[in-house]
């Protein structure tokens, strides 16, 4: 039966665990299989080319395995190739773009937000694009959107530096650029699978450098919920006795997975196979 079958999810590495674990909370009853292109991570500085590319083996080698949505975890990999992957195939994808811009909207009073992530989301207009669509759904004023690259934040989070004078440090002089261009935004979308290992550090910092309140969105627990409503919409939720987040994991590397793994996922991710694509 369809609704037997597990979610795929991707994503360049292990960030994408964030995702796998707001999963876990909300659909406690599904089966899912992870990939982390752990090889060729990160993504965030390539090209819009490499990224698709590599995506579509991803997805291939999710579809090999029976799956019957696509997560994509990856916030570069959804801003250069939900479309495509969409087109091409025959069972529901979802990105991590969507989502993230919906619940920013929702979250926004002042009609200004940020948008935090890697050079390549920023630079393909992804979130800008779909807050704009999404602020037009719910019947909003256009929301004046300002995006801007954060890469440092990605190694930091996986060398798990995600408080101290480092981490404060670097997100200080990254939300003082923010600040200036964008100073009365309230709402911070956090648009890539790392930040939210930093949201301690972003929220003291942003409530700091803004001096006032600006919510956080996590682009991975909006995920979740549209990935339950998705699988409602196809009719394709889990119908027997829940499993508990069964997980099936694959990497394309495995040099430090288990320390870093654990970082994101919040505990022992358990076996990894290592796989090629
Ligand atoms: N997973 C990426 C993202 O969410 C961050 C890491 C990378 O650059 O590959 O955009």
């Amino acid at each position: 039966m369809a609704n037997q079958r597990p979610i795929g999810v991707f994503d360049s590495g292990v960030g994408g665990l964030t995702v796998v674990r707001a999963l876990g909370e909300r659909l406690p009853g599904e089966e899912l299989i992870y990939l982390g292109d752990t090889a060729r991570v990160p993504y965030g500085s390539k090209s819009a080319e490499t990224v698709a590319r590599y995506s579509r083996m991803s997805t291939r080698f999710l579809l090999e395995r029976d799956v019957k949505m696509i997560v994509i975890a990856c916030n570069t990999a959804s801003a250069y190739a939900l479309e495509e992957l969409k087109a091409a195939v025959a069972v529901p994808v979802l990105g991590a773009v969507e989502p993230g811009a919906r619940a920013a909207v929702a979250a926004t009073r002042s009609g200004k937000i940020g948008v935090i992530g890697t050079l390549g989301t920023v630079r393909s207009g992804a979130y800008p694009r779909a807050i704009a669509e999404a602020a037009k759904a719910a019947g909003r004023a256009p929301v004046q959107v300002t995006a801007h690259p954060c890469p440092l934040l990605v190694p930091l989070a996986e060398e798990g530096w995600t408080d101290g004078a480092v981490a404060e440090a670097v997100a200080r002089r990254y939300l003082d650029e923010l600040a200036a261009a964008a100073p009365e935004l309230d709402v911070l979308l956090l648009g890539c699978t790392h930040y939210p290992l930093l949201r301690g550090v972003l929220e003291r910092v942003a409530r700091e450098r803004f001096g006032h309140e600006v919510k956080l969105v996590d682009s991975a627990e909006a995920m979740a919920h549209a990935t339950f409503a998705l699988l409602a919409l196809h009719d394709l939720a889990r119908m027997s006795e829940p499993v508990r987040c069964a997980l099936r994991c694959y990497v394309t590397d495995d040099a430090r997975i288990e320390e870093v793994g654990a970082r994101f996922f919040g505990r022992p991710l358990g076996p990894v196979e290592r796989v090629d694509l």
